[in-house]
């Protein structure tokens, strides 16, 4: 690396030494900022002509070399130096490079503290709308799985045990539901993320006569922040972001966890294509659902963002401090990290075969209708309790006579409650079951579908 004359060397005696310069320097990740910090000195440069603090046609050519540099950067033909400590002063010293003295008149009224909230705002808006879009994908798909599996049954789960037969729709729009709260949640965030920062300069504002809602109307911020030093000190909206990615990647987790599962040879329920997933180097007869794992494991590391970013600010003195500069890495990462996993799980989800007569064939077997034989005895009069009793004494004859509830004879459920008619083989009838709970929220076939309109409605 070679050594800079930096901007604030007047102060200074000596030169900063080599070691420091890379200690300190954040341009190999804060480089990616570059088309926001473009923008944001653009609107910068223009407000500062409109008020008279530099000459319209110093802006002009401050913007001229702006625009030129950010297409240069786009096709990759100019090589950032190294040397310059951050995105800002790599940029600013390119321009100065490119036209001259001027370029040291576009730091006017601002510090490179007001100036990195503004480019992390700006990236983090642009990245938020992008997850929201991907999330958007991903509930189209449930939402087409949902409708393709209105009449399929499988076998709901509680403590990972047989506990009620539920359609394969309502398991995909349960994780329906879940992602569009993180949707929302987003959303949300945006309000908080879309606030213009720039004024805040340092800390403690500027005294040059700077128009900060007309830097705000140019980058689209429909708010300017109200305390100048909570500006440059704030990062709640990049804890939120990741919070709210966190968040993301838990459900993922979870419905891979589902999916590693149910691709298992033990449970069969589903097969996901030959290629979304890898084979193992020594056993010739695996086919392993390794996306569904990674993104399974890199939540933790979403995870590791949040833990990183809540612990830089805690107990952070007030205003802007070095610290902060070590939020970008948790937060390019967990951008990266949560948009990469909404993608290939979607593509991977999308590529999967569901295998319904297995799924079938495990809710038939096992006790999934024992809840609407106690239900049943209800309906006769018993009380909830006793019913849950005389069921429960049911499987329990089953299973030590090696029985389905189906393969039971009207004389056998006598034996338990005089009351049993002929009906309870109605009762306990898969599609039945699933019949009975058409109550709002429930997984019959009417309210399921219902609730597909619903989302179509809402989602138009
Ligand atoms: N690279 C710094 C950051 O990411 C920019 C602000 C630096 N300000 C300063 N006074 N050193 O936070």
């Amino acid at each position: 690396m070679a050594q800079t004359k930096k901007p604030w060397s007047g102060r200074f005696q000596k030169a900063t030494a080599k070691d420091v310069e890379e200690f300190t320097s954040s341009l190999h990740f804060d480089y990616r900022l570059y088309p926001y910090d473009i923008e944001g000195s653009i609107a910068h440069a223009q407000m500062l002509a409109a008020q008279k603090i530099i000459s319209r046609a110093e802006a002009n050519k401050i913007c001229a070399g702006l625009k030129n540099i950010l297409r240069d950067l786009e096709k990759g033909k100019i090589k950032l130096d190294a040397a310059d400590e951050d995105i800002h002063m790599a940029i600013e010293r390119e321009l100065t490079r490119r036209v001259g003295h001027v370029g040291g008149k576009l730091h006017t009224a601002r510090s490179r503290n007001d100036q990195i909230v503004l480019d992390m705002r700006l990236f983090l808006r642009n990245q938020t709308e992008e997850i929201i879009g991907l999330i958007s994908s991903l509930r189209k798909l449930l939402l087409k799985l949902a409708k393709e599996n209105t009449n399929t049954i499988m076998p709901g789960y509680t403590h990972l045990q047989k506990a009620q037969p539920v359609l394969l729709a309502h398991y995909f729009l349960a994780f329906g539901e879940m992602f569009s709260r993180d949707a929302e949640r987003f959303a949300d965030g945006i309000k908080r993320i879309n606030v213009s920062p720039l004024g805040a300069a340092a800390l403690a504002g500027t005294g040059l006569p700077i128009d900060r809602h007309k830097t705000a109307k140019m980058l689209k911020f429909p708010e300017i922040s109200k305390n100048s030093m909570d500006t440059v000190a704030d990062r709640d909206f990049i804890a939120e972001f990741i919070f709210a990615s966190s968040v993301t990647m838990m459900h993922l987790s979870r419905f891979c966890e589902d999916l590693i599962l149910w691709s298992s040879e033990e449970f069969g329920f589903a097969e996901i294509s030959d290629a979304y997933t890898t084979g193992s180097s020594i056993m010739p007869q695996k086919k392993n659902p390794d996306i569904a794992e990674l993104v399974r494991g890199k939540t933790a590391r979403v995870y590791g963002d949040l833990v990183a970013i809540m612990t830089l600010l805690k107990g952070l003195p007030m205003a802007y401090n070095r610290d902060l500069q070590e939020d970008k890495e948790p937060l390019f990462d967990a951008v990266d990290t949560t948009k990469n996993c909404l993608m290939l799980f979607t593509q991977m989800l999308g590529n999967t075969k569901f295998n319904v007569e297995k799924m079938r064939e495990a809710a038939e077997d096992g006790f999934s209708s024992a809840t609407d034989i106690a239900e049943y005895l209800v309906k006769k009069g018993v009380a909830f309790r006793e019913a849950h009793e005389i069921t429960g004494r049911i499987v329990a004859y089953c299973l030590k006579s090696e029985k389905q509830l189906v393969e039971l004879s009207l004389a056998d459920y006598r034996k338990f409650y005089k009351g049993f008619s002929s009906e309870i083989y109605d009762v306990i009838k898969l599609e039945k079951v699933i019949n009975a709970r058409k109550h709002i929220g429930g997984t019959a076939t009417s309210a399921v579908a219902e609730r597909i309109k619903e989302i179509e409605r809402k989602t138009k």
